[in-house]
């Protein structure tokens, strides 16, 4: 699989938040580098390490997802941003998705990796192209 990558395309033009999503698309990148030893056929050599590496990137794709989300969250309100309810469903979405992930990786190995990279690429581009481009003109205005 490709790796993720930042492109311009996901670039804001807002400082803070770009440098945040930035480093939401290392931690995902991260994520997806366990995936070539997971799916070798022979298994895992150590299904054990691999798990605990998986489970320290989703900790940390956690705490910051939560971080970079209250950043947004406080602007929404600060700003009395419009589609501010909306847009937290999203994030709190994205935090149930990630919990779950979490919990279910307690009972299963490390392969899940693959599936948990799939869904964090395609919910970032996603949300960031669409969602979070929305606030743009918001945050403009208000001199962010
Ligand atoms: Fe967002
Ligand atoms: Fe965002």
């Amino acid at each position: 699989m490709e790796q993720f990558q930042w492109k311009d395309q996901y670039k804001l033009g807002i400082e803070i938040i770009d440098t945040q999503h930035k480093r939401l698309v290392q931690i995902i990148a991260e994520l997806g580098d366990l995936i070539p030893s997971s799916l070798n056929s022979t298994g895992y050599k150590n299904k054990a390490k691999e798990k605990k590496a998986l489970q320290k990137i989703l900790d940390e794709l956690t705490q910051y997802a939560h971080f970079h989300f209250a950043t947004e969250e406080k602007y929404f309100s600060e700003f009395h941003y419009k589609r501010a309810k909306e847009h937290e469903a999203q994030h709190e979405n994205f935090r149930k998705t990630i919990d779950s992930f979490t919990n279910k990786l307690a009972t299963r190995d490390g392969q899940l990796s693959m599936e948990i990279s799939a869904f964090l690429e395609n919910w970032f581009k996603h949300h960031l192209l669409g969602f979070d481009r929305d606030y743009v003109e918001t945050f403009h205005k208000h001199g962010l």
